[in-house]
């Protein structure tokens, strides 16, 4: 992979089936839209179908106007191949349903991006009884990386799982008696909760490389850095002045929507294949010491799976555990 900001002049067939969580907007929105318009299919994985389906419509628009500038690398098609469908990451029932109708369709799959996530919002339950930010950025897209993978091992190509993970995972450590974070709310930190989850799928990342050595998928996670989006609209009850700094200093000193999308673009359709575990500015980069250790990783593992096995089809389910019995933990 390369070093700058400018796309990868590759062309790719319409067979080529990428998956995007959180498609609508923000850096989701810009990955489908340049990935769509270098000729894959994207299927945007929206909570809100509605708003998938203007961002679909928005991105055909975009895309007679990249022609009309005579933008180079696009593709040839007349119309770009989109579809939407529903997925809410906070909710493990429509993740498991996000599952069932897209092997259903008979789609293959080629490269799952999971980029959707909410950032330092106030403190939330989901319906699934987990913090909000564990499960809408990690837990649910674990589940969703652990049942689409025999779809992407099935096709034998050169198949990608990207977590869109954050330099904000350098901020938390690893804590064996409360993975999923710090409650009572009283103690609540949102930037915490926020790193912990961008933490753990760095984890993810290491232990599932571990998982599909030597087979025909592979994943890393890339790091957009700074990026000017609607992001911390979580922090909204922290009021006006808060917001408008924020806004300010975004515009002024952040990277744009492409500038920070361009790392999973690369990472999705770059002919070199990714084989680091994290990229920022499309290059290897520094990741934390506690992400990459490997009994910290084996716990989270376990602990992950343990929530997910009621949503979780028992072959899958069966798969990981005994790859996770294939391994010590360090009790000492
Ligand atoms: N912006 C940055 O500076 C930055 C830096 C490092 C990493 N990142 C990471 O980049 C990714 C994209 O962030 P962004 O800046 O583009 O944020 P964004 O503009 O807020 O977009 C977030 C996307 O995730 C979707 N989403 C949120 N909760 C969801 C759920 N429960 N189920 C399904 N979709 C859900 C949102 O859908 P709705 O429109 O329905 O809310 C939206 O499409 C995130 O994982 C974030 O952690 C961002």
């Amino acid at each position: 992979m390369g070093g700058d900001y400018s796309l990868p002049m590759v062309t790719l067939s319409r067979d080529r089936i990428v998956v995007v969580t959180g498609a609508n907007r923000g850096l989701g929105y810009e990955t489908t839209k340049w990935i769509a318009m270098l000729g894959a299919t994207v299927i945007l994985a929206c909570r809100s179908v509605e708003n998938g389906r203007k961002a679909v419509e928005k991105i055909n628009k975009e895309f007679q106007e990249e022609k009309k500038k005579g933008t180079q690398g696009l593709c040839n098609y007349d119309h770009l191949s989109m579809d939407v469908m529903e997925l809410d990451l906070s909710s493990l029932s429509s993740t498991r349903k996000f599952v069932k109708e897209y092997r259903d369709s008979g789609r293959s799959l080629h490269v799952l991006i999971c980029n959707a996530g909410v950032a330092m919002c106030p403190p939330e339950i989901t319906e699934d009884g987990y913090e909000m930010h564990f499960q809408a950025n990690y837990l649910g897209h674990f589940l969703l990386c652990a049942e689409l993978l025999p779809l992407m091992e099935a096709n034998g190509e050169d198949c990608r799982i990207i977590l869109v993970s954050s330099f904000m995972h350098l901020n938390c450590g690893f804590d064996t008696k409360r993975i999923q974070g710090i409650f009572p709310y009283t103690l609540y930190n949102r930037i915490i909760h926020y790193s912990r989850s961008k933490l753990y799928q760095v984890m993810q990342t290491y232990s599932m490389r571990r998982l599909l050595e030597g087979s025909n998928v592979s994943i890393c996670c890339v790091n957009p850095g700074w990026v000017h989006t609607d992001i911390i609209r979580g922090l909204g009850d922290y009021g006006f002045l808060m917001n408008w700094s924020y806004r300010i200093v975004a515009w002024a000193g952040f990277k744009t929507m492409y500038q920070g999308a361009i790392v999973t673009i690369n990472a999705a359709v770059n002919p070199d294949k990714p084989d680091s575990p994290y990229y920022t500015n499309n290059v290897p980069a520094y990741h934390s010491s506690t992400s990459r250790d490997e009994d910290y990783q084996k716990r989270l593992w376990i602990y992950t799976l343990e929530c997910l096995k009621p949503f979780m089809r028992s072959e899958i389910w069966s798969r990981l555990t005994s790859f996770t019995m294939a391994t010590e933990i360090d009790d000492s």
